[in-house]
This record gives structure tokens, sequence and C-alpha cells, in this order.
């Protein structure tokens, strides 16, 4: 049996809370439960989704609608599988249309993207502002002996490990993912520049931003797949009150300069089941004390308590 945190389940919070989810990865069965056992703790809570719901068009719009069904607000930033091409999926668009359709089924939900203005959340912990990222990555977060991109990804090979978006992250139209994300990261430097400097932001990544939570992979050759060193900085030139992310399938909360650092990932049920592994989601992200407050370890919820029968 998995440990399970019950302290919380008394010390339900009152007002409207900011929970966040990553890697709910609702191709498996099990993970779709967990989709239908996420509730709100209380009136008002708004859900940040950072990336990997799924592959498949129609199962991340699933996904999506039956937390938006029950949220007051529904956040989302694209994961890598999002983007993968995956055969099966009727949509069957590449690259940026891929995105672009993506964002446009989030509209139709009422659900928030990159590309909408960034919302100002004035429950809990407010006022911030909830800024969902869109950057992809760019292959710097290479192995410490490769020189380049082709080294590293040689030395990823040589070390069997290759991501799967090598084969179904298409960057149509543009030439290289690298390519992607370097006008993906234009294009959000100069949104969050623009951020009013006085209100604190709560800045929303499939990667973490910075490199130092990827030194625990068991498969360090996988970090090149995990962002880009031109977001380094990011957690200290705008004023941030909490990162959130997830992609590593590691939940846990870290700190980088004296900024906090979320990762909220469910993760594959292999993983989730493990023994030891930290199933607290959907995660607080903000307490009554301030943005910049650490929240309680555990936060079971409702998840949970429905896992526990099952397990
Ligand atoms: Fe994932
Ligand atoms: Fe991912």
């Amino acid at each position: 049996m998995n440990e399970i945190n019950t302290e919380h389940r008394a010390d339900r919070p009152r007002g409207p809370q900011l929970l966040a989810v990553s890697d709910l990865h609702v191709a498996h069965a099990e993970n779709r439960t967990i989709v239908e056992g996420l509730r709100p703790e209380s009136d008002g809570d708004w859900l940040i989704v950072a990336g990997d719901v799924g592959e498949r068009t129609e199962q991340i719009a699933w996904a999506l609608r039956t937390l938006r069904d029950r949220f007051a607000q529904v956040i989302w930033a694209p994961g890598n599988h999002e983007l993968w091409t995956p055969k099966q999926d009727p949509a069957g668009l590449r690259g940026v249309g891929r995105y672009e359709h993506l964002v446009e089924v989030c509209r139709d939900l009422g659900v928030l993207t990159p590309e909408d203005p960034y919302a100002l959340w004035e429950g809990t912990g407010g006022p911030v502002r909830i800024a969902p990222l869109f950057l992809l990555y760019d292959y710097t977060f290479r192995t410490p002996t490769a020189a380049n991109k082709e080294e590293s990804l040689a030395q990823a090979r040589a070390a069997g490990v290759v991501c799967t978006d090598e084969f179904y992250l298409h960057p149509d139209p543009y030439a290289s993912r690298e390519e992607w994300c370097d006008a993906r990261v234009a294009y959000t430097e100069e949104r969050l520049a623009a951020c009013d400097p006085e209100v604190p932001l709560v800045l929303v990544n499939h990667y973490p931003l910075v490199r130092a939570p990827l030194d625990i992979l068991r498969l360090p050759e996988f970090a090149q797949w995990c962002g880009t060193e031109r977001t380094a900085d990011w957690h200290l030139r705008f004023n941030t009150a909490v990162v959130v992310y997830g992609h590593l399938h590691i939940p846990r909360t870290t700190w980088h300069d004296g900024v906090r650092f979320e990762e909220v990932s469910v993760g594959y049920p292999r993983e989730w089941k493990r023994p030891g592994h930290a199933r607290t989601v959907p995660r607080r992200i903000l307490t009554a004390a301030g943005a910049g407050a650490s929240a309680p370890d555990g936060q079971a919820g409702r998840l949970l308590d429905a896992l526990h029968d099952d397990l």
C-alpha cells in the first residue's frame, strides 16, 4: 500500500483554491479513473493542467471537458504528448497546426491556453497572474561531455535513451523543434515582460524552466528533451510566486533562488502505484499565508480517497 496522507482531509481549506495537476496520461484506463475522481476542494477552485493530458485529440478533449465541468476555471499548457501526431488520430495535424487545433478545442471548452490573456487569480493566496507557457525544448540541456546537439543525441542513442518525440513530435512548419522553441521563447518572453511587475506570476510550463530538477533523472541523457537553458533566469527576471511544471513524473517541491517550484505530475500507473510515490494530486499551489509560502506537503483530497480502495 502506498503512503497516503490523511491529515488534510480534516483540514479542508476555506475559500477558493488554486490547484494543479499534470501528466494525466488518460490513454491509461486507470488514469481516466483518476480524472473522473478529481473534484474541487471548494466552490470557485481553479485547476491548472500542466501538460501530458494524453495523445489523441478526443481523449484530451474528454479530460479537459470533464475537468471544465467541475472546476470554475481550467488552465492548460501543452505537454509533449499532446503535440504528437498519433497514427490513429483523425485530426492528423502536425506541429503548429496541431497545437493551434488544440487551442481551438480548449477555446470551445472555455479552457485557457498559452494563447489567451493571463488570468488574474484573486482567491486564496492571490492576487497572482497565471501564465500558462508553451516553450518546448531546444536540446541545450545536453549531456555534460557533448559539445553540441548532435553529440548529445548520439550519446543518448548509445545509452539506449531516445525520447519518443523524435518520431511523433513534428515541428512543421519549422525546420526543427529547436527553431519552434526559439520562436516560442521569443513570443513568451515579450508577453511576460509586458506583465505588471507588481502582480506575482504563477508560471506554468510542462518543463521545469531551470535545469536543477533534472539532476535526479535516472537516465541523465533524457534531460535534452526537458526544456531550454534560455529560461534559466525567468523565475528571477519576472516577479514569480511559483513555477508549476510536470513531465518528469517525479512529483515534489524544490526551491531555486528562493522561488518555489512544484512538480504536480500524476504519471503512469506503474509509477504512481510504486511504494513511496508521492500521490498528492491535485496539488494546492497557494496558501492563505501568501504566494511565496510553501504549500502543505500532503493534499490528498478525494482523488486519494477514491484510489485508496483500489490499491
Ligand atoms: Fe508525462
Ligand atoms: Fe511530458
